[in-house]
């Protein structure tokens, strides 16, 4: 009896979490950084290298930008907008939605998985890419995001 009632309570959170992960302070932040600083360059130093990039710059032309757009900007209208099925759309990398509110140890998590657990459509990379190719791929993405975002997801959390 009890661990049926445990059973009906946990189900709906179980549910519900991934969906706050992705969705709960969305509406927080600086998320409106002007599209003009978004340049792909970023000024201050970051925890990745050129070469890193570079790799990361194939990486995700290969395996993400299919779905989440050449420079990681999405290739939906509305990344909050629920699809007909349930599932949410693939989401911008770039610093514009809720990628940067993850540290690299969520962010590798998420790329492992994929979504199928919270029946999202995000495919797991854990058997295809290996570590490095991943943060690779972090840092292509990341290298989209200004200064002020970079900053304050290292104050999250950042790298570590
Ligand atoms: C088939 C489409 C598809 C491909 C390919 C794909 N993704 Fe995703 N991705 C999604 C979807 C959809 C989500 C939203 C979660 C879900 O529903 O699975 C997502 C979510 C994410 C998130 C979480 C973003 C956030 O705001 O928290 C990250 C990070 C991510 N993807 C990185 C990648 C990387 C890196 C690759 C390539 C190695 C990749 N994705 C390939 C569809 C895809």
């Amino acid at each position: 009896m009890k661990s049926t009632l445990v059973r009906i309570f946990t189900f709906p959170v179980m549910l519900a979490l991934p969906v706050l992960l992705l969705t709960a302070c969305s509406d927080s932040g600086p998320v409106s950084v002007p599209q003009a600083e978004q340049t792909g360059t970023a000024s201050t130093s970051r925890w990745y290298s050129n070469e890193q990039l570079a790799t990361g710059t194939e990486v995700f032309a290969r395996n993400c930008a299919a779905c989440h757009g050449e420079n990681a900007q999405g290739t939906v209208g509305d990344w909050r907008q629920r699809l007909e099925d349930g599932s949410l759309p693939p989401p911008p990398l770039n610093g514009t939605a809720h990628a940067w509110h993850h540290p690299n140890p969520v962010l590798l998590q998420v790329i492992n998985n994929g979504g199928a657990a919270f029946g999202g459509k995000m495919p797991a990379f854990a058997e295809v890419l290996d570590e490095s190719e991943k943060l690779a791929a972090i840092a292509y993405f990341q290298n989209f995001w200004s200064d002020e975002i970079y900053a304050q997801w290292t104050q999250m959390g950042g790298p570590n």
